[in-house]
């Protein structure tokens, strides 16, 4: 059913931008309530998850993978919500691993059931896995996780990566003023010489429920002041055009840190992200109000030709840089998609 690219296929946005990355959240369920992503008050029991037939099976997932990758994407990330609560997503792994033109397969995780699933997804063929990590203090991070549980797990799930091969691994951390920014050199610290990569995400106004104030922002160069205070710091040049985190290195040669700071130095000019949701809508933003949807034509047999223009013709017509737009405040333009529907 495959049918080959025509040779032209390579698209640009209307900024110009190119389609290298694609973002695939395999569900929106989480063992986790961030405060900052799903806050348990919203998301309780009684809250609907998408329903098992809303979601796309790994070989529909996959089949649309290759039609981004002929349009350009190399990078493929497998997201959620958490997509280890997905069952076996080793399996999607091991049908992405398989699809020419992907250069880098990764996947970020919570990383709370990565010690019993990292040996596997090493098997299937993915190669690098970016793990969350707010605070190592068992309290601040208990109460941002939602579930009151220490990081005990999450650091288990990382040495099991470790000890699966995976290299690098990067260990994300958002950082909120007064809730976990004073630990913030305790991580830098922590994975100082380990190989692992800690990068520091500004927090950042996603989605609609977490209450979002620019106050509550540290901004990276704030942060990289008062880690370079302790451990000397100096920048490095990006691994890649759109590079999302900005390197530093330690002077002492000990590894690398990162900081992603989407708020006050947004990196839309260089976007090249495209996520996939749980549902099969193609979002062309993080900050998004809705997607376009591919489900359905991909479920009443559209051809692979078609689904390919359907996507280049949505990847073609975008123009977003909600970063850039945003001041103090969030931009005012409705709804959001949230981010544990498009992972991130
Ligand atoms: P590497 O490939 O390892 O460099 O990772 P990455 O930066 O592509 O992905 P990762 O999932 O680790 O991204 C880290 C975080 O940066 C995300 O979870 C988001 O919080 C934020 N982020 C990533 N992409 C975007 C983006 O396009 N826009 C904005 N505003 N934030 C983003
Ligand atoms: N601001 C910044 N990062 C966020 N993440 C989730 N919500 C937010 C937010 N509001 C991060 C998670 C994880 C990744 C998937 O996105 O911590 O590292
Ligand atoms: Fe779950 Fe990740 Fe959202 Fe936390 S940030 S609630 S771990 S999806
Ligand atoms: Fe890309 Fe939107 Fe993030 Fe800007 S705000 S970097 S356009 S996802």
């Amino acid at each position: 059913m495959t049918t080959p690219a025509p040779p032209t296929a390579k698209i640009a946005d209307m900024l110009g931008r190119p389609i290298r990355d694609l973002r695939i959240s395999v569900t929106d369920r989480c063992n986790f309530r961030c405060t900052y992503c799903m806050p348990a008050e919203v998301y309780g029991e009684r809250y609907h998850f998408l329903p098992r037939e809303a979601i796309l099976s790994y070989e529909e997932v996959a089949r649309l993978a290759r039609l981004f990758v002929d349009l350009g994407v190399t990078k493929l990330r497998i997201t959620g919500g958490e997509p280890l609560v997905r069952q076996d997503v080793h399996l999607l792994a091991a049908l992405l691993a398989e699809i020419p033109g992907v250069e880098d397969l990764t996947l970020t995780t919570n990383g709370y059931l990565l010690a019993e699933q990292a040996a596997a997804l090493c098997d299937a063929g993915l190669r690098r896995i970016t793990v969350s990590l707010d605070s190592l203090d068992p309290d601040v991070f208990g109460i941002m996780n939602g579930k009151g549980y220490g990081p005990e797990s999450v650091l288990e799930g990382i040495a099991a990566a470790e000890r699966a091969g995976f290299a690098p691994i990067k260990i994300n951390a958002v950082i909120e003023r007064g809730v976990n920014d004073q630990g913030a050199l305790d991580l830098a610290r922590r994975f100082k010489g380990t190989g692992h990569v800690v990068r520091f995400i500004e927090y950042m106004d996603v989605g609609n429920v977490n209450g979002w104030r620019r106050d509550q922002v540290v901004p990276s160069a704030e942060l990289a002041e008062r880690i370079n205070a302790v451990f000397p710091i100096e920048p490095v040049a990006p691994n890649y055009t759109g590079e999302v985190a900005e390197r530093w290195r330690f002077l002492d040669g000990e590894g690398e840190i990162g900081f992603i700071s989407s708020v006050t130095q947004p990196f839309c000019r260089d976007c090249n992200r495209a996520r996939l949701t749980p549902q099969g809508e193609l979002v062309t933003c993080l900050f998004a109000s809705t997607g376009t949807g591919l489900k359905e034509p991909l479920r009443s047999g559209e051809s692979d030709a078609d689904l390919r223009d359907r996507i280049a013709a949505v990847w073609r017509g975008r123009s977003d840089r909600y970063s850039e737009l945003r001041g103090a405040a969030p931009v005012e333009r409705g709804r959001k998609i949230e981010m544990f529907q498009v992972g991130g």
